[in-house]
């Protein structure tokens, strides 16, 4: 199946000049929401996940379905002030500012393997405060699967030394 056919451009949004990649019109569309996921599980199989680890907001979008096929847990990664038990912290750059992810300090135990999801890599700042958050807590990054990666922003150069999948290029 050709995912890229249910990804909607949407030109200047947030702001001018921006080619904005709205993938509701993948996630409002079964099979193709389907097929995104078991391409997500496929990956995973074999990598003996033991919790899906996902930044807001869209990162559970694409992480609840995985972890329910492959029969674990999911725990989220939200913005500061939004967890309401102890967390831990990792602040990164974003393309338009500066931002804090955060995550419930017994979310993970000492050596899981941990799947990270998200919807997009763009420069690679929100999985690299991700995975701060991970091995901070012990967690083991046994892969990190997106739909989609802008390659021409170079966010994977961040991410060398990690078994990465992105499902559509642009
Ligand atoms: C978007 C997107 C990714 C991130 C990618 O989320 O869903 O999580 O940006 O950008 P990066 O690779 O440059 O870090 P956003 O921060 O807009 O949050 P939201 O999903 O809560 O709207």
């Amino acid at each position: 199946m050709d995912l890229k056919q249910y990804i909607t451009i949407v030109p200047d949004w947030p702001q001018k000049g921006i080619l904005f990649k709205d993938i509701t019109t993948l996630m409002d569309n079964g099979e193709a929401f389907h097929y995104a996921t078991d391409q997500i599980v496929e990956y995973a199989k074999e990598k003996q996940i033991d919790l899906v680890v996902g930044p807001e907001a869209r990162g559970f979008i694409i992480g609840c379905p995985v972890a329910y096929a492959l029969g674990v847990g999911f725990a989220p990664v939200r913005k500061e002030g939004k967890l309401p038990r102890e967390t831990i912290k990792a602040s990164y750059g974003k393309e338009y500012g500066k931002d804090a992810l955060t995550i419930h300090k017994d979310a993970i135990k000492k050596g899981q393997r941990i799947l990270i999801t998200d919807d997009l890599l763009a420069t690679g700042g929100t999985i690299e405060a991700t995975i701060e958050l991970v091995e901070k807590l012990g967690g083991v990054v046994a892969g990190i699967a997106f739909l989609i990666e802008l390659s021409y922003l170079d966010g994977r150069k961040k991410l060398d030394n990690y078994d990465l999948l992105s499902l559509m290029k642009y």
